[in-house]
């Protein structure tokens, strides 16, 4: 096991009907900005649920954080937090609110320009002071109600920003909140919680028992109550699962003490920004390429995936391998998700754009061991267009 520090300070409150709770976890005599999406919360009812139970405090509103959240919008709360002396941030949404939350929470105590805090890839940006935050979740998936991490999205490309002042004081779980979600957006949660699974998982053996059997355990859980949800929205316990799982993939406790990919999710940010394909989406096209591709540097964790998880014991090490990612992406076209870059109509003469934009961002050596260099992106790239 690799050397680390664990840390995480947030509180989950999971469970049916807490959001009257807000009362006792946000401070008592706290200005309140509750910042949303595009207004799933307000048709659902969830924002009034959420303004009665601070009712004791002066709330503020901001709605009309787009997916992907925008610079320039989050800006713009940034703004309001300065008019209105705010004191406290509660996101209500899913990633994309959370994640433009714990940035408005850093650039509102930042005194250089905040476009800086872009620049600084999985550096901790210079940030000493932050306002504190807590969230709603309405959408499981991305893990922001219990990390530190957000990702934004500014002139065509999408930047990670991290601080461990963003991590939220509270967060509250309720699944019964996420029946409401669109299927293709329960799916792209099913696959965003896999894929940050496997990037902490499918590296190379550090022999990191409790870390590779908990990455299993969400993995198979994932397998499990993946169609169900999305057959039955109101199946309670499935949703349940799956709203722990999407928390406790991305909130330190797997990552720790073992080397971590990301190879995925960097290309996929900027199939994103240059396609507007949703996140999960991008994820599910890129990471049985991956797979496929780097066969020989994953071969262990790839055999040992193919066993725990898929249950794949027959045949030589080359056809349990490929039996696995063939069930890993039957697995998602079985929730709805198309897996080959083709479906979502990006054509062979657009990869050099995407490799060129990976350059740019300093995407040059990816992957556990950084050798994942732009142009081995552009054959990942190129076998996902129709990916076998
Ligand atoms: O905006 P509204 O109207 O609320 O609608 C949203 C949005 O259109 C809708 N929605 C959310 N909850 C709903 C609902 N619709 C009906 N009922 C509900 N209960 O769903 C749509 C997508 O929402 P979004 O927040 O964008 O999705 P997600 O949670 O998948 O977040 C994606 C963002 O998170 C980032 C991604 O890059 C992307 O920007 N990520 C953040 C990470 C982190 N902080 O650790 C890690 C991830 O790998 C990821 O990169
Ligand atoms: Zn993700």
């Amino acid at each position: 096991m690799l050397d680390f520090d664990f840390y995480n300070p947030t509180r989950i409150v999971f469970g049916k009907d807490r959001l009257v709770e807000l009362d006792t976890l946000v401070p008592k005599g706290a200005k309140v900005l509750v910042l949303y999406g595009g207004g799933s919360v307000e048709r659902f009812g969830t924002l009034e649920k959420v303004t009665s139970a601070l009712k004791e405090r002066e709330v503020v509103t901001f709605g009309g954080i787009e997916p992907n959240p925008k610079y320039t919008t989050l800006m713009k709360a940034v703004e309001v937090v300065k008019a209105e002396k705010i004191d406290f941030l509660l996101a209500v949404g899913g990633g994309s609110v959370m994640d433009g939350t714990k940035f408005v929470s850093l650039a509102s105590g930042f005194e250089g320009n905040p476009e800086e805090l872009l620049a600084c890839g999985f550096n901790p940006v210079p940030v000493e002071k932050a306002l504190p935050l807590g969230t709603v979740v309405t959408l499981p998936a991305t893990g922001s109600e219990m990390n530190s991490g957000g990702v934004i999205s500014h002139n065509k490309g999408k930047f990670p920003v991290f601080s461990p002042l963003s991590f939220p004081v509270f967060s509250i779980l309720d699944p019964t909140l996420t029946a409401t979600l669109p299927p293709t957006q329960v799916a792209n949660g099913i696959v965003d919680t896999f894929i940050h699974t496997v990037e902490q998982y499918v590296t190379y053996p550090v022999s990191a028992g409790f870390q590779d059997r908990t990455a299993e355990g969400i993995l198979q859980t994932l397998i499990e109550v993946g169609e169900k949800t999305l057959a039955d929205p109101d199946d309670y316990d499935a949703r349940a699962n799956l709203v722990w799982c999407a928390t406790m993939a991305l909130n330190g406790l797997i990552g720790a003490g073992v080397p971590q990919d990301w190879t995925t999710h960097m290309i996929g940010h900027e199939l994103t920004a240059m396609f507007g394909i949703d996140h999960g989406k991008t994820l599910a096209v890129l990471q049985p390429s991956i797979w496929t591709l780097r066969k020989e540097q994953k071969r262990g964790k790839l055999l040992q995936y193919a066993e725990r998880v898929w249950g794949i014991t027959e045949g030589d090490e080359e056809s349990r391998i490929d039996e696995a990612i063939g069930r890993t992406r039957a697995f998602f076209e079985s929730l709805g998700i198309r897996t080959r870059l083709s479906d979502y109509g990006v054509t062979e003469d657009k990869i050099d754009d995407v490799v060129k934009a990976l350059e740019a961002h300093g995407m040059v050596a990816l992957s556990e061991t950084g050798d994942v260099t732009p142009e081995v992106s552009r054959r990942i790239l190129a076998h996902a267009l129709h990916g076998a």
